[in-house]
């Protein structure tokens, strides 16, 4: 059984989620907007991954016996200045998300709960996966530049970005 506390938290966390994965998606729809074919794929991953993550937790409530509480979520930009706008935001998003995981597991050491300070650090170390990788897009944007065959070289590479389904297990 999961503390009143935690659940609350943690369905919480599934909002978050959920909203980084309309984040992306907005993203992706930016990208379709200006023919960026690859980085709009790029951030379709993205938001896919993210169900992925709300997912997690959202099993992880009920696998604890908690009741999943389902709330608004809010509406997320729709225009950015240029690529290097998007990837820079993301990066500052994924911080910020970082800083929700570290907050998570604070409350579970406080709490003395044990299994879940275990299940959250699948997303302490995801967490530094997803700054990195945002902020690589950012590092290659200021090399490549923002116009001409930097940019459609880049467009390229993003575009191979294949999005892989979790398998069935519940914790991998
Ligand atoms: Fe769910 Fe991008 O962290």
């Amino acid at each position: 059984m999961i503390s009143e506390k935690i659940k609350d938290a943690v369905n919480k966390q599934i909002n978050a989620e959920i909203y980084s994965s309309y984040l992306y998606l907005s993203m992706s729809a930016y990208f379709e907007s200006i023919n960026l074919k690859g980085f709009a794929n790029w951030m379709k991953a993205q938001a896919q991954e993210e169900m992925v993550h709300a997912i997690k937790f959202y099993d992880y409530i009920n696998e604890r016996s908690g009741r999943v509480l389902l709330t608004a979520i809010e509406a997320p930009p729709k225009q950015w200045d240029s690529p290097l706008d998007v990837f820079e935001f993301t990066y500052k998003h994924e911080q910020k998300v970082t800083g929700l995981i570290n907050d998570l597991v604070n409350l579970a050491i406080s709490e003395a709960d044990h299994a879940t300070t275990n299940f959250l650090q699948w997303f302490v170390a995801e967490q530094v996966e997803e700054e990195a990788s945002a902020d690589e897009v950012v590092q290659k944007l200021k090399l490549a530049g923002e116009r001409g065959s930097g940019l459609f070289m880049l467009d390229r590479e993003l575009g191979q970005r294949v999005f892989t389904p979790p398998t069935a297990t519940k914790q991998e």
